[in-house]
């Protein structure tokens, strides 16, 4: 059994998303793959339609079941998703067992002495991870030979990334055995300049320690997440579908290395040069160029991302300041973008959104009465979801409308 921990401290640069969908690409070429959910937040199972409430033993049972000499075994809690597919859900008990096992002898072998019983069932075990690198994430690591760091492409992703290698690189130094890590470019949107940039900044840096397939910002990833399934079966020929199916077909083609070498050292000693190119690439395609020389120069690459962090979240997507509805969304290479919605009738001629700097971001400012609203941007003719709003519900059509709830002033 070949095991896989896919680890970034980072919440939200897409481990359950990957784990889901790589353990279920394994399953359909014929590989028997076990999901082993290690964050308490149990999304794995949420993503997969495994239904909360009916949980009863989780993955935290068999982790204590050797420590409190009440034999659990991993079979009694699993579930199977499909064929050559089960997962070994998390539930919130989890979130307690670091404190549990506080001075016990051994607590950061506990998973890989369940996964011991079971690794002649299976070919692959794939093991998501939480957003913090705590004894779960430790126990993880101990459990692998290999350890996936999915990195989004955009503004925050470097910032995560010399964080978490940082930190893997102390993990691993604990560790006996030889893990192989490699980076995978999650979420790449190939329209953004920035996107390209990261990406080819990454590429250069990190060489073979790269996953030549790059997992590309796909809403029907979402989709199928929000509906529980995995991509393999809710969209078979989408695009996010051919990216995790490519990625099992590299991970399986290296199966057969016999030297997988420790890389973690190496890894961090190129961090230094990748912060010093991240604040390079945040100053060129920062939206508002605010940060100056000078800024730069005085603070750390870290505060400079925060920063970009915060003027991103302010920037783009539906803000309301007194009655004024403002849409801002980023596409640099549209021609023309507007918004249909019930407030214009669901004509985009209607409503045209302005080019407001040379980045390509877009915006339109709206006079709205309080009240629920739905909408779709339309760039270039084509309908689509605003990608900078979370909220949405499906509309008859099996696309998303954008929800939009304008308060009281
Ligand atoms: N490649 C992708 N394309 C589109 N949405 C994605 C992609 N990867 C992840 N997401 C979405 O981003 C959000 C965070 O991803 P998730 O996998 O839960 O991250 P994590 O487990 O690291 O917190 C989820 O809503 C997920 O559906
Ligand atoms: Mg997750």
């Amino acid at each position: 059994m070949r095991t896989i921990a896919i680890v970034n401290q980072k919440g939200g640069c897409g481990k359950t998303t990957v784990s889901i969908n790589l353990a279920s690409s394994l399953a359909v070429k014929g590989k028997r793959t076990l999901l082993v959910d290690m964050d308490p937040q149990s999304h794995s199972a949420v993503g997969l339609a495994v239904p909360e409430d009916q949980i009863e033993l989780a993955i935290y049972d068999s982790l204590l079941s050797a420590s409190r000499k009440e034999k659990i075994d991993l079979s009694e809690i699993l579930w199977q998703i499909s064929d050559n597919f089960e997962l070994a859900p998390s539930n919130i008990d989890l979130a307690a067992f670091e404190q549990q096992m506080a001075g016990v002898v051994g607590r950061e072998n506990c998973l890989k002495d369940v996964l011991s019983t079971v690794s002649d069932h299976y070919d692959y075990c794939i093991i998501d991870c939480p957003p913090s690198v705590g004894l779960l994430t430790f126990n993880a690591i101990r459990s692998s030979q290999d350890v996936i760091v999915p990195v989004e492409t955009g503004y925050f992703s470097l910032h995560g990334l010399s964080k978490q290698l940082e930190t893997l690189k102390v993990l691993s130094d604990q560790c006996e055995q030889p893990i192989n890590v490699m980076v995978l470019a999650s979420m790449y949107d190939v329209r953004t300049k920035m996107s390209r940039e990261i990406l080819a900044e990454l590429r250069k840096h990190f060489g073979s320690r790269m996953f030549q397939t790059v997992i590309n910002f796909n809403t029907k990833l979402k989709e199928a997440a929000s509906l529980g399934q995995p991509i393999t079966e809710y969209e078979p020929s989408s695009k996010g579908s051919k990216d995790f199916l490519s990625l099992a077909d590299e991970l399986i083609s290296t199966d057969t290395l016999t030297h997988r070498k420790e890389m973690v050292s190496s890894l961090s000693r190129q961090l230094e040069s990748i912060s010093n190119n991240a604040r390079g690439i945040l100053e060129e395609t920062s939206p508002s160029r605010q940060l100056t020389q000078e800024n730069l120069k005085e603070e750390t690459t870290e505060k400079i991302l925060d920063k970009v962090e915060n003027e991103i979240e302010q920037y783009y997507g539906v803000r309301q300041h007194g009655s004024v509805i403002s849409f801002t969304t980023l596409y640099p290479n549209a021609n023309k973008v507007q918004i249909a919605g019930d407030f214009n009738h669901w004509q985009p001629e209607n409503t045209i959104m302005e080019k407001i700097n040379s980045y390509g971001a877009w915006q339109v400012k709206l006079n709205l009465a309080p009240g629920k609203y739905r909408y779709r941007l339309v760039v270039d003719g084509k309908w689509q979801q605003d990608p900078y709003n979370e909220n949405v519900e499906q509309n008859p059509y099996g696309d998303y409308n954008s929800l939009l709830t304008v308060g009281q002033v």
